[in-house]
């Protein structure tokens, strides 16, 4: 009897808290500064109901973040039921993209409360969904290698997992098994001992490592120009960080390709500020197996055709 009572009233109260997930989050993703008070009222319910489920701000965006990436992952397997295996893919990249924008709106707040117990406990299960999707569409010949970015500097709320070696390990102790595909792993330069994660890499079954990619770096507004952030007046950039890339990381690439090379055996694939073929062909001289060009391209679509060409002249015999 007592029970019977009770059922509706939970029911409710989980409906309650679901549209309040559901207000909160949209409400974050178009201002991080959205009240508590302005969300309760959207969702149709008191301030006293939306306390009670979050006791405060802190507790509401952890909430609204681990629900975000529950359902993130759980949507792996749904596409992959009602779609193709390669369409399913597609359609759960746009929805981490679309993820990835909410996350920056709850970015100041969830950086204030992040701990190493979040980050592990959302890896599982987006790593798991990643899996999932990579074993689906281990037949499909559109996909030739895998490359598995380890960090993401841009972003607030960005971990660099690859500059933790036992982390890196413990990703491709999980990706590894999940495809044949040649799989590179993009290392970070943000981290204390770059040789140290490619040889994680490597000891994780990589195919190949790539470096480097973008330093973290912050760009401060010039004098008169728009700051993107009211709570960071100067910043200049969306993400508050930012990644440095092009001719002035080109010594540290040198470096750590250098380094890297010097300690695995796998192929390294090098970039960082690649302008031109003598800039590619010292990255060959310090031991990549490859070269990219990443910033060189937004300047002249053609650089890297152009670059390997040149290059080919120049190592040709006499
Ligand atoms: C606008 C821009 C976007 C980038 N996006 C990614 C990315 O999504 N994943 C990644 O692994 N690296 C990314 N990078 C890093 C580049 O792939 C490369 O590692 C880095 O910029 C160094 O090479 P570069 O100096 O030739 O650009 C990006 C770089 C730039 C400039």
């Amino acid at each position: 009897m007592i029970q019977r009572q009770q059922e509706p009233r939970r029911a409710d109260a989980l409906h309650n808290r679901d549209r309040i997930l559901e207000v909160a989050r949209d409400a974050f993703a178009a201002s991080g500064d959205a009240s508590l008070n302005s969300i309760a009222k959207q969702a149709g319910v008191g301030p006293g109901t939306l306390y009670r489920h979050f006791p405060n701000r802190e507790a509401l965006v952890l909430a609204v973040y681990r629900h975000d990436v529950q359902q993130l992952a759980d949507s792996a397997p749904l596409l992959l039921d009602e779609h193709p295996p390669l369409a399913a893919l597609r359609l759960w990249f746009d929805r981490l993209a679309y993820y990835g924008k909410i996350k920056h709106g709850l970015a100041d707040v969830l950086h204030a409360v992040t701990s190493d117990g979040l980050a592990g406990e959302t890896y599982g299960p987006v790593i798991g969904a990643i899996t999932l999707l990579l074993r689906a569409c281990e037949q499909r010949t559109e996909i030739a290698a895998i490359e598995l970015n380890v960090s993401c500097p841009n972003v607030k709320t960005g971990l660099d997992i690859g500059a933790d070696p036992i982390q890196l390990e413990r990703v491709l102790a999980e990706v590894r098994p999940a495809t044949g595909k040649p799989l590179i792993v993009k290392l970070t330069p943000n981290c204390a001992n770059v040789a140290d994660c490619a040889q994680a890499a490597q000891d994780g079954g990589a195919d190949a490592v790539s470096l480097i990619n973008t330093l973290r770096a912050l760009a401060l507004a010039p004098p008169g120009a728009p700051a993107l952030q009211s709570s960071r007046p100067t910043t200049w950039l969306g993400g508050g960080m930012g990644g440095l890339s092009g001719a002035a990381v080109r010594p540290v690439a040198l470096a750590q390709v250098a380094a890297v090379a010097g300690r695995v055996s796998i192929p390294v694939v090098g970039m960082g500020g690649v302008q031109s073929a003598t800039h590619a062909r010292q990255l060959l001289d310090v031991g990549a197996t490859l070269v990219a060009v990443g910033t060189e391209s937004f300047r002249n679509p053609a650089a890297a055709a152009q670059i390997a060409k040149e290059l080919i002249c120049e190592l040709a015999p006499g």
